[in-house]
C-alpha cells in the first residue's frame, strides 16, 4: 500500500475549488482521475470545445477577440498533445480538465469563458460521439477490406469444391467460394450495423450543460451543424447520461469478433493435419518453442480467444448502466475503456487475419478428396429419385439403406445405387468429382451459378456501403 495515498493531492487548483476549502486527497484523484485513458479524446474535445467556442461568440458570450484568442488557445493546446510536448499537471483530472487549464494559461481573461453554459458532462457526451463516429467508420473500412480479401479468395477458388458440414459431419460438398462467400455476407451485415451505429449516434449533446441546459442564450442547433452532426438533442437529461451508443458500438464490434472467431475456429480445423485444407503463410503462423515440427495459427487462435473480451465488455458497460438513476453519474466514467479496448482488438484482429486469409493457400486437392465421400451425395441421390417421381420421404429411406448397406458391407455406394432399379443410368454422372456442385441451381444455393449471381450481389451491396461510409465520413470534417 502506497504510504501517501491518503494523504493531501496535488496543489493546483480543481475545477470545483471554489466550494470546498481543503483540497483533495491524493486517492482521490488516483481512483477518479481518466486521464490515462480518456487522454485518447484529446482531438474530439478540441473539435467540441473550439464549436462551442464559435456558437458563444455567434450569440455574443464571447467578443470576437475573445473568440480568436481561445481559439489559437485550443490550437494550440491540440496540437501540444498531437505532438506529445503538452504538460499534464498533477490536478488533470481528465482530457477535458487539462485542456480547459492549458487554455486558460494561454489565453488567461479569455480562457476563463471557455467553459460558459458548459459542463463536462454534455462536453465528455460530445467528444464521446465524435470519437465514436470515427471509430465505427474506421471499423467499417478495415471489415470492408477484409470482405474484399474473402471475396478474392472465392474467385481465385474457381471451381474448388469441398464438404460443406453440418454438426462437423460431412453434409453436401460445396463450392469453396460459396463458403468463403458466407464470411463474406456475414461481414457485410457487421458493416451494416456500425454504419448504422455511427447514423444513429449522430446526435450532438452539446448545449445540455450538467443536465438542465442553460439559461444564457446558447444555440445548440449552430454546434450541432458545425460539428458535423445531423442534429442537436431534444431532452438534455437524456443526451447527458445517454450511452446507448456506446453500447451499440460494444454489441456491433462483438459480433463482428464473433464473426471472425467463427473464421478463426475454421482456419484452426483446417490448418490441422486432420483437415489439411489449408497451408499458412511462414509470416502468419508462429513455431514451438521444443517441438521444432510445429507450425501453429495463433492469429486465428487469438481472433477466437479475443472474443471473449469483447463479449465481456460490452456486457461490463451494460451492468455499468442498468442501476443508474438520470442524469449523469460518475459511473459513467467507466464507459471509455470498454469501446477503446473492443476498437483496438477488434482493428488488430482483422488486420492480422486478413493478411492471414490473404496468403494462405487452400489445398483444393484435400478438400475435393474429402468432398467426393460418396456418401456425401445422398442428399443428391435421393433428388435423382424425386425426379423419377419417387415421393421424398420414401427416397430419403431408399438412399439410407443403400448407405447403410455400403458402410455395413464396404462396398462402394456408386456400385449399389448403379445396381439399383428405381435409378435411371444417368445416375452414374453424380459420382464424377464435382458433380454435384455443378448440378445445383437453387437460387442462393451452392451451385455454380447461384455463386456468379452472389458475386454480383456482394459487389452491389459493398458499393451501397462504400457511399453510405463517405457519406457519413464527410459528416467529419470541419464545416468552416
Ligand atoms: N472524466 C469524467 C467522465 O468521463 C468527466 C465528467 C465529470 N463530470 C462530473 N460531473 N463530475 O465522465
Amino acid at each position: 500500500m502506497n504510504e501517501g495515498a491518503t494523504g493531501p493531492g496535488p496543489t493546483g487548483n480543481t475545477l470545483w475549488h471554489g466550494r470546498f476549502e481543503g483540497g483533495p486527497a491524493r486517492v482521490l484523484m488516483d481512483f477518479t482521475a481518466s486521464l490515462p485513458f480518456d487522454v485518447r479524446l484529446a482531438a474530439c474535445d478540441i473539435r467540441g470545445s473550439m464549436a462551442h467556442v464559435r456558437g458563444l461568440a455567434r450569440v455574443g458570450l464571447l467578443t470576437a477577440e475573445e473568440e480568436a484568442a481561445v481559439l489559437d488557445a485550443l490550437e494550440q493546446a491540440g496540437a501540444e498533445l498531437a505532438d506529445g510536448r503538452f504538460t499534464f499537471v498533477e490536478s488533470d483530472e481528465d482530457v477535458h480538465t487539462a485542456i480547459e487549464r492549458r487554455v486558460t494559461e494561454l489565453a488567461p481573461e479569455a480562457g476563463g469563458k471557455l467553459h460558459t453554459g458548459r459542463s463536462r458532462n454534455d462536453q465528455v457526451a460530445t467528444a464521446f460521439r465524435l470519437w465514436t463516429k470515427e471509430a465505427m467508420l474506421d471499423i467499417a473500412g478495415l471489415t470492408m477490406n477484409f470482405q474484399h480479401v474473402l471475396i478474392d479468395k472465392a474467385r481465385l477458388a474457381g471451381e474448388a469444391y469441398l464438404p460443406g458440414y453440418t454438426h462437423l459431419q460431412r453434409a453436401q460438398p460445396v463450392p469453396l467460394a460459396h463458403h468463403l462467400l458466407a464470411h463474406a455476407w456475414a461481414l457485410g451485415r457487421d458493416v451494416d450495423r456500425l454504419l448504422a451505429t455511427a447514423k444513429r449516434l449522430n446526435v450532438s449533446p452539446l448545449g445540455a450543460g450538467a443536465l438542465a441546459g442553460t439559461s444564457l442564450p446558447l444555440d445548440p442547433v449552430s454546434t450541432a451543424v458545425d460539428l458535423g452532426f445531423d442534429r442537436p438533442f431534444t431532452n438534455s437529461l437524456d443526451v447527458t447520461s445517454d450511452r446507448d451508443f456506446v453500447a451499440e458500438a460494444l454489441f456491433t464490434l462483438a459480433v463482428l469478433g464473433v464473426h471472425l472467431s467463427r473464421m478463426g475456429e475454421e482456419f484452426v480445423l483446417w490448418s490441422s493435419q486432420e483437415f489439411g485444407f489449408v497451408t499458412l503463410d511462414d509470416g502468419y503462423a508462429t513455431g514451438s518453442s521444443m517441438m521444432p515440427q510445429k507450425k501453429n495459427p495463433d492469429i486465428a487462435e487469438l481472433t477466437r480467444g479475443k472474443t471473449g473480451r469483447l463479449i465481456g465488455n460490452l456486457t461490463s458497460l451494460l451492468v455499468t448502466l442498468k442501476g443508474l438513476p438520470l442524469a449523469y453519474n460518475r459511473d459513467l466514467q467507466e464507459d471509455k475503456e470498454p469501446l477503446f479496448d473492443s476498437y483496438d482488438q477488434i482493428s488488430l484482429a482483422l488486420v492480422a487475419f486478413g493478411g492471414m486469409m490473404e496468403t494462405a493457400s487452400f489445398n483444393t486437392v484435400a478438400m475435393a478428396a474429402a468432398a467426393d465421400d460418396q456418401t456425401s451425395l445422398a442428399t443428391d441421390l435421393a433428388e435423382i429419385l424425386v425426379e423419377q417421381g419417387v415421393p421424398f420421404r420414401e427416397a430419403h429411406a431408399i438412399v439410407g439403406g443403400l448407405v447403410r448397406d455400403s458402410l455395413g458391407r464396404g462396398v462402394p455406394l456408386s456400385d449399389l445405387v448403379g445396381g439399383h432399379p428405381a435409378f435411371p443410368d444417368s445416375v452414374a454422372f453424380l459420382f464424377a468429382p464435382g458433380a454435384a456442385v455443378s448440378r445445383r441451381a437453387s437460387p442462393g444455393g451452392a451451385g455454380a451459378g447461384p455463386v456468379a449471381e452472389q458475386f454480383k450481389q456482394i459487389e452491389a451491396d459493398m458499393a451501397r456501403s462504400g457511399s453510405r461510409l463517405r457519406t457519413i465520413a464527410a459528416s467529419l470534417e470541419p464545416s468552416d
